[in-house]
């Protein structure tokens, strides 16, 4: 269980009341949440309950219908191109399938947020901050091999490696465990554990993966009906009698 500290007076995400509906379906209908500085938060749901959809709308690739998405104290829906550009630099997010680009090596798909972001800042080693990043996640060395060559668990830490490149303040991670086995899956908790340590990131895990999120979680949100139907630590829901939130213990 992540007993870590986390500093709970300060908010780093702050989600209120969002709501988004694709035609008919709607899939987020009023979602609440606030993570603090520090802390790693688990959404838990269940297959097509909007988990993805919640954090894509954080970093806008998907607008929100309603409601306020705020981070490191800035209004998200409202950002125009550029400011939107540089709020993304400061949040890492791991894909549910990695979204590594196959056409390049594993250093040029470092490089490549890198480029990006930071154009206009030439005052930095390119190959060191690759190779830093790898250390962090045990694949130093790996700069040469292309993505087809990387099994499940390596495209993952992969995929941190390349957003921790940017040394972002916050960090989403979409499914990292899932599609793993359960050994490879425990080091990928291991690694979201020492990311949060080392860098002090704050953190939103999407997951139904219920070993991530004990392992992972200073604090659960149970995602149900596109809103937040149940929140609490590991150990307090698993206490829960509601048949809704002991289903995913069971
Ligand atoms: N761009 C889109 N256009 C239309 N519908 C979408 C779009 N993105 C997501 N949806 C719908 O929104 C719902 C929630 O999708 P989402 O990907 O967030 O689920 P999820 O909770 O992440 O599921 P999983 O655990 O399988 O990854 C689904 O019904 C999906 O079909
Ligand atoms: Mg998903």
């Amino acid at each position: 269980m992540n007993t870590g500290s986390s500093n709970t007076n300060s908010p780093v995400i702050i989600i209120k009341d969002v709501s988004k509906s694709f035609g008919e379906n709607h899939v987020l209908t009023g979602f609440n949440l606030t993570v603090n500085k520090g802390e790693n938060v688990v959404v838990l749901g269940r297959s097509g309950t909007g988990k993805s959809v919640l954090i894509k709308c954080i970093v806008r690739l998907v607008d929100a219908d309603r409601g306020s998405i705020q981070v490191l104290g800035t209004d998200i829906p409202s950002l125009k191109r550029d400011a939107l550009d540089a709020m993304r630099s400061k949040i890492g997010f791991l894909f549910q399938s990695s979204a590594l680009y196959d056409s390049m090596t594993v250093g040029e798909n470092l490089e490549f947020p890198l480029r990006r972001h930071r154009k206009k800042n030439m005052h930095y080693d390119v190959n060191k901050l690759v190779s830093d990043a790898l250390e962090s996640v045990g694949l130093n060395g790996t700069q040469k091999m292309s993505p087809a060559e990387l099994s499940g668990g390596m495209r993952k830490r992969i995929g941190i490696a390349r957003t921790l490149i940017l040394n972002p303040e916050v960090m989403l991670y979409d499914e990292p465990t899932t599609g793993l086995d359960p050994v490879t899956a425990r080091e990928i908790n291991h690694l979201i554990l020492d990311v949060q340590e080392k860098f002090n990131t704050s953190s939103i895990i999407i997951s139904h993966d219920m070993n991530c999120a004990r392992m992972t979680a200073n604090r659960i949100v149970v995602l149900i009906g596109g809103k937040c139907y149940a929140e609490g630590t590991y150990a307090e829901l698993k206490q829960s009698q509601d048949k809704n939130v002991k289903q995913f213990f069971d």
